[in-house]
């Protein structure tokens, strides 16, 4: 095994292989704590693109994997069900906002959000309706299958494609400014009765560098959709999970969504899975004497029950005292942090919501720009594992990062500050 065959074989995900080939070889992952080859440790500031909120290889969870994959490792979930999948809807549900009532298993967070989109035309089209036309967020990002790049904003994931996505019109992150003139555009727009659906990412924009909106302006968007019988989709794969304060960030808001995408550190970062979850409203408009009003999607691995124990255990630890202390900890460390750096002339400006902590350098960048490389190389020379984006750096670290650690991804901000 060398990294020459890795150069040789694999094709790496969001890579330009001609300016960067290397890739460092991690060989293996504890706590926040990650190793590469030759035992040098970064902190995982960003938890794995904020899968592993836990901690990597967390016992109380891969030892009840452990146990599952030796009792029942797959099985088609069309005809059969199974003891995993059974608990984790329970206590799911338990914990979502008390208007969701169905989740519908598949793998990533992609197609969580391709099948809330799908679940939104049907819904219109077993009503006999036509309505194509989506609403989405301006900056917004939800994955890389063809529905969700239809619904995303970043061109450099999507460009190549945009000729072949579904109808979107955007809107821009709501706040206090610009939140009136959407609701008016969005009355106008839904005057010919074709908008089926409003896809949102509630309260922070993950991929556009942590972009933090008003909860006020979005529910007061959110109000005015729901009126005008437009299904909203809340896109929690980055926020869900106590990421933002509360267990989703759909909370902060007093109009719930109809739909909810999840995946990400729903399974602690072990096993990939993702659920799409829905209201009983959604739910009923698939029930029918006709096989063709039901919901035609299904992946092979769908409600996997290794990634289902997965789940459960993380959703335990979630609503553990130990976890829910260290997450007040690591907010009131951040806003300790903030308070030092925010009127530093190399400061552009700052936000928090919940543990995710982001912070602009005063200074111009493109997205994949040569400052985020210099900055990326300057992180990893300092222990720490962040990945800047354009002129942003952000902290999404697990949940079980300690003060030491978060110390230490703070001293690498700030002397980061120095090398730009
Ligand atoms: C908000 C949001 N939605 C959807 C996705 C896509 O998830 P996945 O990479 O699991 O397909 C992402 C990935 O970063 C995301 O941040």
């Amino acid at each position: 095994m060398s990294l020459e065959e890795d150069k040789k074989f694999i094709w790496h995900p969001l890579t330009q292989h001609q300016l960067y080939p290397e890739n460092l070889l991690i060989k293996k992952a504890k706590g926040v704590i990650l190793y590469d080859e030759h035992n040098n440790k970064y902190i995982d500031g960003i938890a794995s693109w904020y899968t592993c909120m836990y901690g990597h290889c967390n016992p109380s969870i891969t030892k009840k994997v452990a146990s599952q994959m030796s009792e029942l490792d797959h099985v088609v979930f069309t005809g059969f069900t199974h003891e995993p999948a059974i608990n984790l809807a329970k206590s799911l549900i338990e914990i979502l906002p008390n208007n969701q009532n169905k989740l519908f298993f598949s793998d990533n967070g992609s197609t969580s959000i391709d099948i809330a989109i799908k679940m939104a035309l049907q819904f219109h089209h077993n009503k006999g309706v036509k309505k194509h036309k989506i609403i989405a967020l301006e900056d917004g990002f939800h994955g890389d299958t063809f529905g969700a790049m239809s619904v995303s904003d970043l061109s450099i994931y999507n460009g190549p494609f945009s000729d072949y996505f579904l109808e979107v019109v955007r809107i821009p992150a709501p706040d206090k400014k610009n939140y009136l003139k959407s609701i008016e555009f969005i009355q106008q727009l839904a005057k010919k009765d074709d908008v089926a659906a409003f896809v949102y990412e509630p309260l922070v924009q993950g991929a556009a560098a942590m972009k933090m909106h008003s909860a006020k302006a979005l529910d007061e968007i959110l109000k005015t959709v729901k009126a005008l019988n437009i299904i909203t989709i809340a896109d929690e794969v980055m926020t869900g999970f106590g990421k933002t304060g509360k267990n989703f960030a759909s909370e902060f808001m007093e109009t719930l969504p109809d739909i909810i995408c999840l995946s990400k550190s729903l399974t602690g970062g072990l096993v990939p899975m993702a659920i799409t979850s829905c209201n009983n409203a959604i739910y009923d408009a698939f029930l029918s004497a006709k096989m063709e009003h039901g919901f035609f999607h299904g992946h092979t691995y769908s409600a996997n029950p290794t990634s289902c124990t997965a789940a459960l255990a993380s959703l335990e630890l979630l609503q553990s005292e130990s976890i829910q202390k260290n997450i007040k900890m690591i907010q009131k460390s951040h806003e300790n942090f903030n308070d030092k750096i925010k009127n530093h002339s190399k400061v552009k400006s700052t936000r928090q919501q919940g543990i995710i902590y982001a912070l602009d350098y005063n200074i111009k960048s493109d997205r994949y720009g040569d400052l985020r490389y210099k900055l990326f190389d300057f992180f990893m020379s300092c222990g720490v594992y962040l990945r800047p984006l354009g002129n942003t750096v952000y902290i999404l670290a697990p949940f079980t990062i300690n003060k030491n650690e978060l110390q230490q991804i703070y001293d690498a901000i700030e002397k980061s500050l120095e090398i730009i």
